[in-house]
């Protein structure tokens, strides 16, 4: 049987992790999982539940009333995210979902309950997932761990972008003081805060087209395969 491996994807908002992480897992035919996703979705069911997250008692209860899944969109063959069996992978792109996922997510019974499914789905490999704590936490021992990083105002730049195709009332100095916030929450929270494994490689796209991250990354998915076997 092919051999399969776990390729993570961590590193900063906004550069690019996921277009990398669903190229890849396109080009090898495995699953690509967005845990970003499942951060946001939570925080959408915490905002329209009202659930007040600083209360360790109301978080456990609402966690134990959402069931997070992936499919697969039958047009366009990306994985969508679905909570309590209804696709919110467009509405979770919101501002005012980024605004409060870091929050959401810096919080440890949130983070158990979102781990632990994330492993269970790397249990027959094959899988390329991005985040914050794939290498770290998630899957310690994957076989190729990638941290993504860009300049600063070429992060902003593509958010922006991204945002204003959705919202044209959207401001680039919102979506800058928003990536800056949610760099230092994620950076500096106690639980699995952003870091680089030791042993990911260090990839900067700042200047790099998609065919040329691609190609790498699928080289060093080549190296570490031969590896494995
Ligand atoms: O990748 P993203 O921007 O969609 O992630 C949304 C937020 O979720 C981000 O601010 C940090 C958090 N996150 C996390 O803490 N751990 C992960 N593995 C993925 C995302």
């Amino acid at each position: 049987m092919e051999k399969k491996i776990i390729i993570t994807i961590d590193g900063w908002s906004s550069c690019g992790k996921s277009t990398l992480a669903k190229q890849l897992a396109r080009e090898l035919g495995y699953v690509y999982i967005d845990s970003g996703a499942m951060y946001r979705a939570i925080t959408l069911y915490f905002l329209r539940n009202h659930i007040d997250w600083t209360q360790h008692k109301a978080v456990e209860d609402a966690l134990r009333k959402i069931l997070l899944e992936f499919h697969s969109n039958h047009k366009t063959g990306q994985s969508e995210i679905y909570l309590n069996g209804e696709n919110v992978e467009y509405v979770i792109r919101d501002l005012v979902i980024a605004e409060k996922v870091s929050e959401v997510a810096a919080i440890k019974e949130v983070r158990q309950f979102a781990v632990k499914q994330q492993q269970g789905m790397g249990k027959k490999k094959g899988i390329v997932m991005d985040g914050r704590d794939i290498g770290t936490v998630v899957f310690p021992d994957a076989e190729l761990k990638i941290f993504m990083t860009a300049d600063n105002a070429i992060r902003v730049e593509r958010r922006f972008r991204e945002l204003y195709d959705k919202n044209p009332n959207v401001t680039i100095e919102e979506v800058k003081a928003n990536l800056e916030m949610r760099d230092y929450i994620d950076s500096h929270r106690e639980i699995s805060p952003l870091r680089q494994a030791e042993d990911a490689i260090l990839l900067d796209n700042s200047k790099l087209t998609m065919r040329e991250q691609l190609d790498l990354a699928l080289g060093w998915v080549k190296e570490r395969l031969s590896a494995a076997r």
